[in-house]
């Protein structure tokens, strides 16, 4: 069965072995390495979950998929939430469980924030898709944006204006993919 929540500190070991699993096997698709990461203890995974929200996706009690997001503190630009390590493992892709994480997510953002945004490998064809089903809209490239293994990797920047008190586009916002 399929629970999505907040994480908190005592899901630290869990996010661990979840973070780690998707920089080992996806280095192109995160701005963090596997080989940053796997060097912290679990108290730092611990601490992330009460620096920011977390929402991760439960299947029979386990860890299998999360999103995070992060608002920066500086009083012009808390308006905006920034999207990172949406991740879900292989198994579960393809069920709705992504969706179902990245719902309880944008929720948040919308009590939070006006706006969301990430950015994504261009190559990651799949996560694009994902983010324009959900309403997010393209903006930009960020040319280099990570050097993985001595090669480059070209990222798309995109947005999602929100309403904030549904959590859904704002009528003067990008509408979402269905509608375009
Ligand atoms: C990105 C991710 C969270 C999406 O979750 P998901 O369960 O795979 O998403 P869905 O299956 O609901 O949607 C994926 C979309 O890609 C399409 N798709 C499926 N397989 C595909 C493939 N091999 N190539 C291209 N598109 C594909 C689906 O049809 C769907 O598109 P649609 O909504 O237009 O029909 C998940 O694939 C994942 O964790 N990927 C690895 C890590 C990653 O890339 N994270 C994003 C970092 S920015």
């Amino acid at each position: 069965m399929a629970m999505v929540r907040r994480l908190v500190p005592e899901d630290g070991e869990a996010l661990r072995m979840l973070r780690l699993e998707a920089l080992r096997l996806h280095p192109e698709a995160f701005g963090s390495s596997h080989a940053e990461e796997s060097a912290r203890p679990v108290e730092t995974f611990a601490e992330w979950t009460t620096r920011g929200y977390i929402a991760g996706g439960f299947v029979d009690g386990r860890l299998d998929a999360m999103a995070g997001l992060s608002v920066p503190g500086s009083a012009k630009q808390m308006h905006k939430g920034m999207l990172w390590g949406v991740y879900v493992r292989e198994s579960r892709r393809g069920g709705g469980l992504a969706e179902a994480v990245m719902d309880a997510v944008l929720g948040h953002a919308g009590t939070q924030v006006e706006q969301v945004h990430l950015s994504v490998a261009a190559t990651n064809v799949r996560a694009f898709r994902f983010y324009r089903r959900l309403g997010f809209e393209p903006y930009g490239v960020e040319p280099r944006a990570l050097k993985v293994n001595g090669g480059y990797v070209d990222e798309l920047l995109m947005v999602k204006v929100l309403d904030r008190r549904t959590g859904r586009p704002s009528p003067g916002g990008p509408q979402s993919s269905h509608a375009i």
